[in-house]
């Protein structure tokens, strides 16, 4: 599959057929994983989780045997740079026909973090089972998809626009129709995008809940993952250069995609 196609044909997948994952597969996966980068150039640690032997387990997901948890060291854009390089991971998985959901809340994340070894230095925001999708759906995951609304998203004129804030983008652009496909918690959508000429500036829309304290913002996670299908379409180069456009209230600047 191309990477549209791939990134449009993705779902979280919460119930899983209870095969284990091949050693092939499993090895496929752990070469990708070697190599993974994001733009910010930061490291993001990948640790394979049996769930039988750490009793790991999340009540939204069925017929899990492994998980893949994800780390990065706490710091300045930590949480793009985790959103980018772990949404590599889950669309080659996807490419292997394997499943996966991010995971940042329905989990015991004391376990999780106690099993991956998490240091005080870093992070592990999110875990992800890996698995062979199943045929049906248990109920948990159809209640939760309907709650969420996890097969619609937000309309591109609502999302995208061209030279400032007041004028929707009036061109579907394939990389920002992946930008619309994007997982994100609670499917909220906070990626907003400002085209300029050859610049895509990418700034987060602060959903209900947003807590500047916090010990790190889901939400700039959905921004890497974002970051990530765009530059996975467009190409280009990425940059933080705010160009000083006015924003909406409860808006911030995160990153520019500069296209040849
Ligand atoms: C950062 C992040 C955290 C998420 N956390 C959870 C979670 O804790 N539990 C869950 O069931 N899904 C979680 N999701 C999955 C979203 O609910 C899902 O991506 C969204 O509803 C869209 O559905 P789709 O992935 O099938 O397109 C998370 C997604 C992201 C990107």
């Amino acid at each position: 599959m191309k990477p549209m196609e791939l990134i449009l044909t993705r779902k979280s997948v919460r119930t899983f057929d209870g095969r284990n994952l091949s050693a092939e597969d499993r090895e496929k996966l752990q070469a990708y994983m070697a190599n993974i980068r994001n733009p910010y150039g930061i490291p993001v640690k990948f640790v394979w989780l049996d769930a039988g032997e750490h009793g790991l387990s999340s009540p939204v997901i069925q017929g899990e045997h492994l998980y893949i948890a994800g780390k990065v060291q706490k710091g300045e854009h930590c949480e793009e740079a985790f959103g980018y390089s772990f949404e590599q991971l889950v669309l080659y998985a996807w490419s292997l026909g394997i499943g996966t959901t991010w995971i940042g809340g329905t989990m015991n994340r004391e376990l999780f973090e106690k099993a991956a070894k998490v240091q005080d230095n870093e992070l592990m925001p999110i875990v992800t089972p890996v698995g062979y999708p199943s045929g049906e759906k248990s109920e948990v995951d159809v209640k939760l998809r309907n709650h969420v609304h996890g097969d619609e998203r937000l309309p591109a004129e609502e999302l995208f626009f061209e030279g400032d804030f007041s004028t929707s983008l009036r061109d579907r652009e394939d990389c920002l129709e992946t930008v619309r496909w994007a997982p994100t918690a609670a499917n909220m959508q906070p990626c907003r995008i400002v085209k300029c000429g050859n610049r895509y500036h990418l700034y987060e829309k602060h959903m209900p809940g947003y807590r500047p304290d916090a010990l790190w913002d889901v939400q700039k996670i959905d921004m890497g993952i974002a970051l990530c299908h765009l530059m996975s379409i467009a190409g280009g180069t990425c940059e933080i250069a705010d160009p000083g456009i006015a924003v909406p209230e409860g808006t911030e600047y995160i990153a520019t995609v500069r296209v040849q």
